[in-house]
């Protein structure tokens, strides 16, 4: 059980790496599932929930082999995973519904688990398979897909993020042409469509609302190293941005943040874009106001990191988040801190400047972890940060250090009594 202790960090200097991105990483490691040879991942970032991934796809037959920082999955015996323990530990772990189905005929998954952000069901995934042939349904915990996949045109209520990875994947080996209309256009959704062009996929529309896939007889393995983690960097550059400093965010994509750099610079943060990645100088001073949408608006995943910087700068934020129907859960401790934030529903306001005092917090998901590791930062006095289920590592490699490397004071201990 990690314990984060952070004292004030009023000033960050230097250059860290962005690592690949863990939400383009876990679809295309379940992408592998349709490839009939090896697949080769690089770079990929130490997580727990890449960790957890691999187990999923072991579960589903797949062999999976990590040296260093390169993943090969290599699909042997397909068949559907029974270890629902496997499958709650993270969300991500729906995203081979789509894969087996198309490859097998039969697909019968657990019930994914995931942060308790939201209901999170996956209704949207089930209504896609279906118009592609297939019977599917949420059977006794378990979600299942059976028959033969053939093209179909779907809509999609929400442009869900994992919907669209999910019916990308099945239909790539549907028989026919497949018609996804109000798609997700995340970064991560062009990623995963680009592995799948390089494995022999073909699809037209990555990143617009309509997406087109004329299904394949079968797709071949590749090597590939995936996209920037936008929402890491765009952490880090909530952290610069609390705390009078220059960094610079090495391999950052400006292109992926757009709506975060908008609102930084609204707040006084300098913001440079260049070809080594970003470079951030100074500190929010203003209040902004933030809704969260699909992309291209405000990442929900940066919502939490947002609202610490808003605690910092002087004035009244307003924040909507319109995504997930639980996610100010970081609130509760940003007040026990001082902060003065009021929440009703997907709404909440921050009357920012208030100092914050350290104290003992708890982080209740991945992101509301972060964002009180940056509160940390400056907040007066020691800040315990109990992480009990281990949330940042799911997806942070090693925040504290990145942080630390920068100039934070902040070191971590296992929590056990010495
Ligand atoms: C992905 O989750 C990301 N996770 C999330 O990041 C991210 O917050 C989210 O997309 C939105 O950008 C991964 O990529 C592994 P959705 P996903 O389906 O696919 C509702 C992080 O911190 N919905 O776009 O689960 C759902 O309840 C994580 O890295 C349905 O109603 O997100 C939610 O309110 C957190 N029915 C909204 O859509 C469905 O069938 C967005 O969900 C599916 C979704």
């Amino acid at each position: 059980m990690p314990v984060y202790t952070i004292r004030p960090s009023l000033s960050l200097r230097g250059e860290v790496t962005v690592n690949t991105s863990k939400n383009a990483v876990l679809p295309i490691m379940a992408a592998a599932l349709l490839c009939n040879t090896p697949v080769t991942l690089r770079e990929v970032p130490e997580l727990t929930d890449v960790d957890s991934m691999a187990r999923v796809l072991s579960a589903c037959g797949a062999k999976v082999e990590k040296s260093g920082r390169e993943l090969t999955i290599s699909v042997r015996q397909l068949l559907s995973p029974r270890d629902a323990a496997v499958m709650r530990r993270l969300r991500a772990s729906v995203l081979v519904l789509g894969p087996l189905c198309a490859r097998t005929g039969e697909a019968e998954v657990p019930l994914p688990g995931g942060c308790a952000i939201g209901q999170r069901p996956i209704d949207i995934h089930l209504r896609g398979l279906k118009a592609m042939g297939a019977e599917a349904a949420q059977e006794n915990n378990l979600a299942v897909a059976r028959g033969r996949l053939t093209g179909g045109s779907i809509y999609l209520d929400f442009p869900s993020v994992g919907a669209t990875e999910n019916l990308v994947m099945a239909a790539s080996l549907a028989h026919g042409v497949t018609r996804i209309e109000n798609a997700a256009k995340e970064p991560e959704i062009i990623d995963l469509c680009d592995f799948l062009i390089r494995c022999g996929a073909r699809i037209l529309g990555a990143g617009t609302g309509t997406i087109v896939i004329d299904g394949v007889r079968q797709l071949n393995g590749t090597e590939y190293t995936p996209i920037p983690d936008r929402i890491e960097a765009g952490t880090l550059a909530c952290a610069a941005a609390l705390t009078e400093g220059s960094i610079l965010l090495s391999g950052a994509r400006s292109d992926h943040l757009r709506a975060l750099l908008f609102k930084l610079r609204e707040s006084g943060v300098l913001v440079q874009e260049d070809a080594r990645g970003l470079c951030l100088r100074g500190r929010a001073r203003r209040a902004v106001d933030v809704r969260t949408l699909s992309y291209p608006g405000f990442p929900t995943d940066l919502q939490a990191p947002m609202m610490t910087v808003c605690c910092k700068a002087k004035g009244q934020s307003v924040f909507l988040e319109t995504i997930f129907e639980n996610r100010y859960m970081h609130a509760v401790s940003l007040c026990r801190m001082g902060a003065d934030i009021r929440t009703e529903g997907r709404m909440a306001v921050v009357n920012g400047g208030q100092p914050l005092y350290g104290c003992t917090v708890e982080a209740t998901d991945l992101r509301a972890g972060a964002a009180l590791m940056l509160a940390g930062m400056i907040a007066e006095g020691q800040t315990e940060l109990v992480d009990e289920a281990g949330h940042i590592d799911r997806g942070y490699e090693r925040l504290d250090q990145k942080l630390a490397q920068l100039g934070a004071d902040i070191e971590i201990s296992d929590g056990k009594p010495r």
